[in-house]
């Protein structure tokens, strides 16, 4: 199996029609958006007709993007890099009477945020990691006007010394993840003032983003069963699951919130 045909197992399994492509779920969506607007009233209701001008980076599906859009005055850029994604977040805007606010970028994160534009609030739920935290936050906050405000939730442990298995589980697949101290020392080193943080509860990870998963994982072995890179990445993401469901108290993903300095 070619990385391409990796790619389409990859996509195989998340796929378009997930309620959501990374663990999060509505209330925290809409909870980080009532503490930034508890922070900084004034930057979450500007005055004028035009609200705020929103920047959704890895948007996926768009669960956050309709949530965004339900939730705040104002337009949405929501960028992802996967065709199929942006057209069912479109299917799901239109359904949830929520289109005319949101608009659609098929880009490379790392390319997207080189452009000139400018917005009030950029919103990134399980994604700024693609380019790296700190360099993500970093191109991000070029992006935004003077003082604008910014929303990324990160992987970060909660807890030192894990188990041996999950410490090496990490150490394989994401080695920069850090706790969350050392993440809010990120968030100011990069211009940023924190306004504040809050772990995602467990069930966004399992009702919202895992169990759907375990799913399609269950009909995709059978596909798979000859094809041992396929069976190989249908194996993987099982066993992230696996770690989750056995260190769930070590990490998570944290919401962190800030405003440009
Ligand atoms: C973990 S998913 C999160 C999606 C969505 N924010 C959510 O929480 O459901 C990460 C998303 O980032 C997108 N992505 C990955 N690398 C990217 C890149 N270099 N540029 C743009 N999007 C990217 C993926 O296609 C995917 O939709």
């Amino acid at each position: 199996m070619d990385q391409s045909e990796l790619t389409v197992c990859f996509y195989d399994v998340f796929d378009a029609s997930l309620p959501r492509l990374g663990p999060g779920d509505d209330l925290s969506t809409q909870k980080a958006i009532s503490l930034l607007r508890a922070a900084k009233p004034e930057r979450m209701n500007p005055p004028g007709p035009l609200g705020l001008k929103i920047l959704d980076l890895g948007c996926g599906n768009g669960a956050q993007t309709i949530q965004l859009a339900k939730h705040l005055d104002g337009t949405i850029v929501a960028v992802d890099n996967h065709e199929q994604y942006l057209t069912e977040l479109r299917r799901r805007a239109v359904a949830q009477g929520v289109s005319d606010k949101i608009h659609t970028c098929l880009d490379d994160m790392r390319d997207f945020t080189k452009r000139e534009e400018r917005f009030d609030l950029i919103w990134s739920e399980g994604a700024v990691y693609f380019m790296g935290f700190a360099e993500g936050l970093a191109a991000c906050r070029k992006l935004l006007v003077p003082g604008g405000l910014m929303a990324a939730s990160e992987l970060t442990w909660f807890r030192p010394d894990p188990p041996a298995e999950c410490r090496e589980y990490f150490a394989g697949v994401y080695p920069p993840m850090v706790d969350s101290a050392a993440n809010l020392a990120t968030v100011e080193n990069c211009g940023y003032e924190v306004l504040g943080y809050f772990a995602l509860p467990e069930s966004a990870w399992l009702e919202s983003f895992y169990r759907p998963i375990e799913n399609r994982l269950r009909s995709l072995q059978e596909k798979y069963a000859a094809d041992r890179a396929g069976s190989e990445t249908v194996e993987s993401i099982r066993k992230e699951v696996d770690i989750y469901r056995k260190y769930s108290s070590w990490y998570g993903y944290v919401f962190y919130l800030m405003q440009s300095r």
